[in-house]
């Protein structure tokens, strides 16, 4: 059953609402105090770098045993190392799974391996992209943004609940928890109107390619299949939800936009927030 909660999209959109939550608020640090996984175990998507490396951080710092979910087994051994010398986990708290999110078989067979663990708790969906310029998968043939943030992430999210409900550990529901953004609450979306939807992702993006909008769509249809998903599956069971975290500095999310102007912007703004660092 959804849960419904004191918030419309009317109310968390703006301009206003972001300069707010970019400025004016510091999510705090939960202590293990407050919340003691140890005994519980986590996937963390996109885990090497960025949102998900801080993600797998405190996790481990709340006693939680963690699977780093990386494309590059390379970047991942760095990510362990990183995260072992950080906190009080050990290096046998963290191991490393290979996941592409550009190709299903992939994301079947990560799926097919945490079927093998004695425990699963959470799963942080953290892996996402924003392509400043387009381009498409080579297997699917859908644009990028579409095929990792939207596609890939709700198939893995489908064949996880399951996985979940069954392999969760003690009283309290699994966790999958999908990242969204505040641009989604500034897309046009006028893709929506199209039936059938998805082949349009497939072409090119007329008159022109607006990376802001395919991103923030991709975020969006994120946004309304665990709209639709949470009313299929049973809280007690397995909890979905979308976070929204802000614009977040120490991100490699804009990485096509290097020395342009779009990145020093996500970069400047970012580094609005005040951190506890
Ligand atoms: N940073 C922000 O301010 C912000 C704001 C709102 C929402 N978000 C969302 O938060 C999430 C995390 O973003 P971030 O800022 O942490 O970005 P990031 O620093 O660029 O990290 C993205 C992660 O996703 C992984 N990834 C990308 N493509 C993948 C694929 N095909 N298969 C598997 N993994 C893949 C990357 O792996 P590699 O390093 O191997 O490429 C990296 O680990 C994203 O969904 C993003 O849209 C971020």
């Amino acid at each position: 059953m959804a849960v419904n909660f004191d918030a419309s999209s009317e109310n968390e959109a703006g301009l206003l609402r972001f300069l707010k939550s970019q400025l004016l608020f510091t999510p705090p640090l939960i202590t293990r105090e407050e919340v003691d996984l140890a005994g519980k175990t986590a996937i963390v998507t996109g885990a090497n770098v960025g949102l998900g490396l801080e993600c797998a951080r405190q996790l481990l710092d709340l006693g939680c045993k963690v699977i780093l979910a990386v494309r590059s087994e390379a970047r991942g051994e760095a990510a362990r190392r990183q995260l072992a010398q950080g906190c009080d986990a050990q290096l046998d708290d963290v191991e490393i799974w290979k996941l592409d999110l550009n190709s299903y078989d992939s994301v079947v067979n990560f799926a097919e391996r945490a079927k093998t663990l004695t425990g699963l708790d959470i799963a942080a969906l953290d892996a996402g992209i924003y392509k400043v310029e387009d381009s498409f998968n080579s297997i699917t043939g859908y644009e990028e943004d579409i095929q990792v943030n939207y596609l890939s992430n709700a198939l893995r999210t489908l064949l996880l609940v399951p996985i979940l409900a069954d392999k969760k550990t003690g009283d309290a529901p699994g966790r999958i928890v999908l990242v969204s953004s505040g641009i989604a609450n500034a897309t046009k979306f006028n893709e929506k109107e199209s039936n059938p939807i998805l082949p349009v992702f497939k072409k090119k993006m007329e008159p022109k390619w607006l990376f802001k909008e395919r991103y923030g769509t991709s975020k969006v249809l994120v946004q309304m299949f665990v709209a639709e998903l949470a009313k299929r599956v049973p809280s007690s069971a397995v909890v979905v939800t979308v976070a929204s975290p802000g614009f977040c500095h120490k991100s490699e999310i804009i990485r096509d936009g290097e020395g342009r102007f779009v990145g020093l912007l996500t970069v400047s703004q970012s580094r609005l927030r005040s951190t506890s660092e």
